[in-house]
């Protein structure tokens, strides 16, 4: 290549909650981008900087030492407005005039959604990063920040647990993942819980105060006094943690207390599984533009590298692991000896 010839330019954004990893995932794709000898331009917070063209060109240096940080450098945001076509058609004619190829939306199913509007609109390239705490994206085993929020989850949850015990007391821990409950599930195994509430087990049949009190006093009646703690996943009890907390004290007479995790799920080092994924996902990123691809999420299964529509990823769902589901119940429901004998 001559010294005056331009190099191609890729873009890249960040797009929804911010998910930690996502900065490994902007480093990977700045990395392998310069490997190839393309250039990264990056759009801040999300869709909103391809309609305000505010942007930076990233080099390598600018990404040194910050895939041990979560949030996103290049910033996220939510952008509404993204829904109409006449922004589909500012981002386009914007992208054109930065000469601009290709896209990496690096976000949630939401995010893809966008991606796809902007691609019937747009003549360049787009391909997906699967960034979200949520695990809610079809076709992935994993996104990227999901690891981390299991992680600070259980931590708390263990940490809950030592001063519940202490006072034999029944905590109720709220996470985050209102449409989705894989942080609760997983964080809930991890931890011990005695019992969970997501919204994929309330949708059929929601659990009533009764249900919850019943198996409260089973479990103390199994295993003596103790603590009891329940995992709850954000907007799934009216007034969440908190009203549940007072409805089990006043009513029932509970020594009962709620804990809201909130935005420290999204916060701190981000675990080596998702910045490895970052790193992995990232520079698949690149590799696909390279080889002509659009309009596919990356994603991991079973170990392998692989693509997925972006209609898939929001299209089909991903369903909480039936197995996992199954074991949580066994444990959960814990039944006296004597009705335990065999033969
Ligand atoms: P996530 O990507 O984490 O699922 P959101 O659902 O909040 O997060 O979506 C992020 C952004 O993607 C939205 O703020 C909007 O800019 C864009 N987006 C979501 N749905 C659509 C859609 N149907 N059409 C165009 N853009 C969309
Ligand atoms: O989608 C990621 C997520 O963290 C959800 O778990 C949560 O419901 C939502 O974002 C919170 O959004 P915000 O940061 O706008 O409060």
């Amino acid at each position: 290549m001559s010294e005056s010839t331009p190099k191609q330019r890729i873009g890249v954004l960040t797009s929804g909650g911010d998910a930690p990893g996502m900065n490994a995932a902007i480093r990977a794709i700045t990395l392998a981008a310069d490997h190839y000898g393309l250039e990264v331009i990056a759009f801040s917070h999300g869709y909103e900087g391809l309609l305000e063209k505010t942007y930076t060109l990233l080099k390598p240096s600018d990404v040194q030492h910050i895939l041990q940080y979560s949030g996103t450098i290049i910033k996220s945001a939510r952008s509404p407005r993204f829904k109409e076509i006449e922004s589909a058609q500012l981002a386009a004619r914007n992208l054109a005039e930065l000469d601009v190829s290709a896209l990496i939306v690096i976000g949630g199913d939401g995010s893809f959604r966008g991606a796809h509007h902007l691609n019937q609109h747009w003549d360049g390239q787009i391909i997906g990063v699967p960034g979200t705490i949520d695990n809610d994206v079809y076709g992935t085993d994993a996104t990227i920040g999901y690891s981390t929020a299991v992680a600070i989850a259980m931590d708390a949850l263990d940490k809950i647990r030592d001063t519940a015990d202490a006072m034999d007391r029944v905590f109720i821990v709220e996470v985050m993942g209102r449409n989705a409950g894989f942080i609760g599930l997983k964080s809930a195994m991890a931890a011990g819980a005695e019992r969970m509430i997501l919204p994929e087990l309330q949708r059929d049949k929601p659990l009533t105060i009764d249900v919850i009190v019943k198996h409260i006093k089973r479990v103390e009646d199994v295993r003596g006094p103790g603590s009891y703690v329940m995992v709850l996943s954000e907007h799934q009890w009216p007034g969440g943690a908190v009203a549940l907390s007072e409805q089990l004290e006043a009513e029932y007479r509970m020594p009962c207390r709620p804990c809201l995790l909130g935005h420290i799920q999204r916060g701190g080092p981000p675990t080596a599984t998702d910045r490895v994924l970052a790193s992995e996902l990232g520079v698949y990123a690149v590799e696909l533009v390279l080889a002509g691809a659009n309009g596919v999420m990356t994603a991991t299964r079973a170990g392998q590298l692989t693509t997925v529509p972006f209609i898939d990823t929001w299209s089909k769902k991903n369903l909480l692991p039936e197995n996992l589901l199954r074991i949580q119940h066994e444990i959960f429901n814990p039944v006296k000896k004597s009705r335990q004998r065999h033969g």
